[in-house]
């Protein structure tokens, strides 16, 4: 691919895409001080293919999922890999992996797979490792180190003991507001081995993480929320710049805490509401340090679309390009030094709230 990108080249293509296209793949620009360092990567999440009867499938999400990976096939430039960020199934069947994978199949290119609740609580992740690997794994890439966790994990009482089946387990998680979830969490195995991954980093490298879940907490009914977070933060905070990806929450957010940018990414299914809608709940948390806002998640493209992120300074500015709403950009304000949605931090410049239930 070529060295030297620049955003103006790069939004031409994009704008191309989106011609062809109105499906949500996020396209993700790492752009160093060093031309040569610059590469793409795609960002697919979120797929929920749900299985019906035989060889039946929920089409509209199954719609979803071609359309990003025929999006992200015809990218220009090449993306250097891809990642899944999870959710791939609804609940986690064997039909459901084996046709999200099928899909997934024609994608040009590597793909890096981060594992969803709705892929995990039916066999605990047996049949998705055996389709896709590891469940938590680091690489490194052109100077950036990148970390893959399963963030969705419980308390083993509840995994192993609680449920008279596996398919009961798979729907208690699957809920929301359902009070015989569980919390999400990364878990102390998976901390230990994190910890000993990062002790041969250098302090001034790039770290990205790739998790299901969000790695704060925002709001719990949910499992927009990680229970062991703050641990997981712990490890993270000795590193100049860090940013931690999910996806789970479909729907825009950004953070920031400490030293860790928090940024979201879209499905490729639907959206979920916005916080606004949280206060609604009993459990309402919102903890984020930073404004965030959304318009209509009941059009059907909204909140949908793709972005890339550029890290020229180590802290990320994602752009991102919507298909049914103006594009946004939630840039890293260095003076702040938080990520901003440019567009509506203003008060006056707030889209309205949701009263859609
Ligand atoms: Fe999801
Ligand atoms: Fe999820």
């Amino acid at each position: 691919m070529s060295s030297h990108i620049t955003r103006r080249d790069f939004l031409k293509s994009a704008g191309a895409l989106a011609a062809v296209s109105a499906l949500p793949v996020s396209l993700i620009e790492l752009a160093f001080a060093e031309s040569a360092e610059n590469f793409t990567f795609a960002y697919i999440s979120d797929a929920h293919i749900q299985h019906i009867r035989g060889k039946e499938f929920v089409r509209n999400w199954d719609k979803g999922l071609i359309r990003a990976v025929a999006e992200a096939n015809l990218m220009t430039p090449r993306p250097d890999f891809i990642i899944f960020g999870g959710d791939l199934a609804q609940l986690g069947s064997k039909e459901e992996l084996d046709h999200g994978a099928e899909m997934m199949s024609a994608l040009r290119g590597k793909v890096h797979y981060v594992m969803g609740e709705h892929d995990y609580y039916l066999d605990l992740g047996e049949y998705w490792e055996k389709l896709f690997g590891p469940q938590y794994y680091s690489f490194d890439h052109k100077g950036v180190h990148f970390v893959v966790l399963n963030s969705i994990l419980t308390y083993d009482d509840w995994t192993y003991h609680r449920w008279p089946t596996a398919e009961q387990r798979m729907v208690e998680m699957a809920g929301l507001d359902n009070p015989n979830g569980s919390p999400f969490m990364v878990g102390e195995k998976q901390r230990q081995w994190l910890a000993q991954d990062l002790d041969k980093v250098d302090k001034g490298t790039p770290i990205v993480v790739f998790s299901h879940s969000p790695l704060q907490k925002i709001f719990r009914g949910w499992n927009f929320w990680t229970e062991d977070a703050e641990e997981v933060q712990a490890l993270l905070r000795p590193f100049k710049k860090v940013t931690v990806l999910y996806g789970h929450v479909h729907q825009i957010q950004y953070n920031q805490i400490g030293n860790i940018s928090f940024n979201s990414v879209m499905a490729t299914a639907w959206p979920w509401p916005y916080p606004t809608t949280y206060r609604q709940a009993e459990s309402h948390l919102p903890k984020l340090t930073v404004p965030i806002n959304r318009a209509d998640p009941f059009q059907e493209r909204d909140g949908t679309g793709w972005q890339f992120i550029n890290l020229a300074t180590g802290n990320v500015d994602a752009h991102y390009i919507l298909y049914d709403n103006p594009a946004r950009t939630v840039a890293f304000n260095t003076q702040s030094g938080q990520p901003e949605d440019k567009q509506y931090q203003a008060l006056d410049n707030r889209l309205p709230p949701q009263n859609h239930y």
